[in-house]
């Protein structure tokens, strides 16, 4: 064979071997099968292929939006046309587009385009490309109440569809996902598969997203790590002067959320880590009251799945989270869902964090069953469903949080609590010099 055929053939037997094997053997599957596999291809449906497709958007820094799409056309513009009136765009904002070749796979031409300076808590029309459908967005309100739905580990299953149907009934402004979208895993037709799912959400509210394990798709020495995930899901790092599209932060109505990488170098040493603290001196609890962290591996996980998975990471962020008085942390990964009292390494603490668990978006996987017991003082609530969670800030004292499992064709409310801020009880004030001294030494 020449060299060229046994390359070939090598991707076509690492291809196969990646597609077939099962990631977890913990998981099983209680589930109707139907349920958990993937929506075929050609049951969503396709719009002309030379039109803009697979459009997504993202808060791009202060009162700008990011619109992502992809064409087919190689030739198709990178321009996002917009206005508060349908079908009447007074602004036009030029973009940049990027593509990319995973193995034998060519992605579309992708587009980014960053409109704005837009309105608070408004509808703004848009058109990708100036071809194709109309869009309609809101953006996010300036002031509180300000509502986040959350779910992690989404997938493109039935339980997917169900997830996102619940999640369009509840009147949110952004979503948060901490982790693991397409379980694309590295069949890169399933990401413009999911990006087809996705869209009908995710053209009307921005989704921020960070990495997943499902995300890498990383074959040695054959592909880049991430290359699918950050050429498609851009985020705002540069905005929020990181390197990485790995981890970045953004602030929205009196909250500042902070995306962090289970995937990228952690340790003290790391640029991610000199990121944060570099990120967290610029957070001003009078601005932002609310401090939010979302990555996807749990630090506090009593379920079986994944256990210690997340402690190295844990070892090294924790006390710089605590220092800053981080109010909640939301992962993903273990597929059920899991919420803790307020509690810092190890131990209850009022001024430690609330840490929810939430890798329930519906993935292809199953559900992770297997519970530890008894179960931990710190945890509160565990349940292994599918679902997602609202988190409504109402002031800057007061946020309600509410997890809704998915078992049934409603929505069922199944927990939820009033988390009080940690400006309100004083551990921000009492940390101040605490937190100060921890971001000065290098
Ligand atoms: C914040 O909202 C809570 C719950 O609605 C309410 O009890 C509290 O008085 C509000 N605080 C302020 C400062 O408005």
């Amino acid at each position: 064979m020449e060299l060229k055929q046994q390359k070939l053939l090598l991707v076509l037997i690492l291809t196969l071997l990646f597609a077939t094997a099962t990631p977890d053997s913990e998981y099983v599957r209680p589930l109707p099968r139907k349920t958990l596999t993937t929506i075929p291809w050609d049951s969503i449906s396709k719009a002309h292929s030379s039109y803009p497709q697979q459009v997504h958007i993202s808060l791009a820094g202060d009162k700008h939006m990011r619109v992502t799409w992809i064409t087919d056309d190689k030739h198709s513009p990178s321009y996002v046309e917009y206005g508060t009136l349908p079908g009447r765009y007074d602004s036009i904002a030029e973009g940049e587009c990027t593509s990319y070749n995973y193995l034998l796979y060519s992605s579309g031409k992708i587009h980014h385009a960053v409109i704005g300076p837009l309105e608070d808590n408004t509808a703004y029309f848009y058109r990708c490309g100036g071809k194709g459908a109309e869009f309609e967005l809101k953006t996010p309100p300036a002031q509180f109440p300000i509502t986040f739905a959350v779910a992690g580990d989404l997938g493109q299953t039935g339980w997917t569809k169900s997830t996102l149907a619940h999640i369009d009934q509840c009147k949110y402004d952004v979503y948060l996902l901490p982790g693991d979208l397409s379980y694309a895993d590295c069949m890169q037709h399933l990401w413009d598969n999911f990006g087809k799912l996705v869209e009908p959400f995710a053209s009307t509210r921005p989704w921020m997203v960070t990495e997943g394990n499902h995300e890498e798709e990383n074959i040695l020495l054959l592909t880049d790590e991430f290359v699918s995930y950050n050429s498609r899901w851009k985020m705002p790092f540069e905005e929020s002067g990181s390197t990485s599209n790995l981890y970045y932060s953004f602030e929205v109505a009196g909250v500042h959320v902070i995306m962090l990488g289970s995937y990228a170098d952690y340790d003290v040493y790391s640029e991610q880590y000199r990121w944060l603290k570099e990120d967290l001196s610029k957070v001003d609890r009078k601005r932002t009251p609310w401090l939010l962290v979302l990555f996807h591996v749990p630090w506090y996980n009593s379920n079986k799945a994944h256990q210690g998975a997340g402690d190295d990471m844990m070892a090294a962020m924790e006390p710089l989270l605590y220092a800053a008085s981080v109010d909640l942390v939301i992962a993903g990964h273990v597929h059920a869902y899991e919420r803790s009292k307020r509690l810092y390494n190890g131990r209850l603490d009022p001024c430690g964090a609330v840490h929810i668990t939430i890798g329930d978006g519906g993935n292809r996987e199953g559900l992770a069953h297997k519970y530890i017991n008894p179960q931990p003082k710190w945890s509160e609530f565990r349940e292994a469903s599918f679902g997602h969670g609202e988190l409504k800030i109402v002031n800057s004292t007061h946020a309600f949080w509410s997890w809704h499992r998915n078992d049934d064709d409603e929505p069922v409310k199944a927990d939820d609590i009033w988390i009080t801020s940690l400006v309100s009880s004083r551990c921000v004030d009492q940390k101040t010099h605490e937190l100060r001294s921890t971001l000065l030494t290098p």
